[in-house]
């Protein structure tokens, strides 16, 4: 059962429960549309049969398995330009909550993949809208590989093939949902300061030596972190560079 949770003044206390939905972020977007959703709302469901990931690529989850869920924010205190620290607030929600099941580090690989032992375990998509000077709505959809054990993507990975048992998605849900609360008053309250901090401990590869493939190229590089808009910072042949997510792939 998708309980609310009793430690949350916002996020989760309305729960949409869908035994299917194509996907939780179309239909949220699409609701919120209509202005039917308040702030804090989660569309969840058991099966979602087309599932969208970032830049156009699609989700796929086992029926019953894994988490597949969306929530409605409405981050009218946040500029654009600030919009990167809603994605590492969201990040580091499911980070912290992956990291309560698993014994392993869990990091977050620019701009926001949740990564274990070099595997993908968790998505996000964040779909803003902004009105104005502000961010006025934000549908953040959230994937994360609970119990599936079969993945026809070599880089993907679940909790349960982590740990070797099955793990509880209710359980894993509700903390998320605790967690994201948590990190969303961070960011209402501006410490972005403190959200990029957090968010350099977890971040995958940096301030080591890797290969990166950029324009069709491959390059050497470090990652040195994020620049003030949220794009990756990366040292090569002594020169650093900004990328725009797809601008850059990391080669493993
Ligand atoms: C990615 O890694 O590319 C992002 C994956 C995001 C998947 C989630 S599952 C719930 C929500 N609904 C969708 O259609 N996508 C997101």
């Amino acid at each position: 059962m998708y309980k609310i949770p009793d430690k949350t003044l916002l996020i989760g206390k309305k729960i949409i429960s869908l035994p299917e939905s194509e996907s939780t972020n179309t239909l949220m977007v699409s609701m919120s549309q209509h202005r039917l959703l308040d702030e804090g709302t989660v569309i969840v469901t058991d099966n979602q049969t087309r599932g969208r990931g970032q830049a156009g690529h699609t989700w796929v989850s086992e029926p019953a398995a894994n988490l597949t869920f969306s929530v409605l924010l409405n981050p009218f205190f946040l500029e654009p330009s600030n919009q990167f620290f809603l994605n590492m607030a969201v990040g580091l929600a499911i980070c912290q909550a992956i990291s309560d099941s698993v014994p392993n580090k869990v990091w977050l690989k620019w701009p926001n993949d949740v990564i274990i032992q070099d595997k993908k375990v968790s998505g996000i998509l964040i779909e803003n809208q902004i009105q104005g000077q502000v961010l006025s709505q934000s549908v953040i959809g959230i994937g994360v590989n609970v119990n599936q054990t079969h993945f026809a993507w070599p880089h993907a990975t679940s909790l349960k093939v982590l740990t070797g048992k099955d793990e509880d998605k209710f359980k894993i849900f509700e903390t998320i949902l605790v967690r994201l609360e948590a990190y969303y008053n961070l960011l209402k309250a501006k410490r972005f300061d403190t959200l990029k901090k957090e968010y350099y401990t977890v971040l995958y590869w940096k301030d080591e030596r890797h290969q990166f493939e950029v324009k069709g190229k491959k390059i050497e590089g470090i990652i040195t972190g994020l620049d003030e808009v949220g794009r990756l910072v990366v040292l090569a042949q002594g020169k650093t560079s900004h990328y725009n997510f797809k601008e850059i792939r990391f080669l493993y």
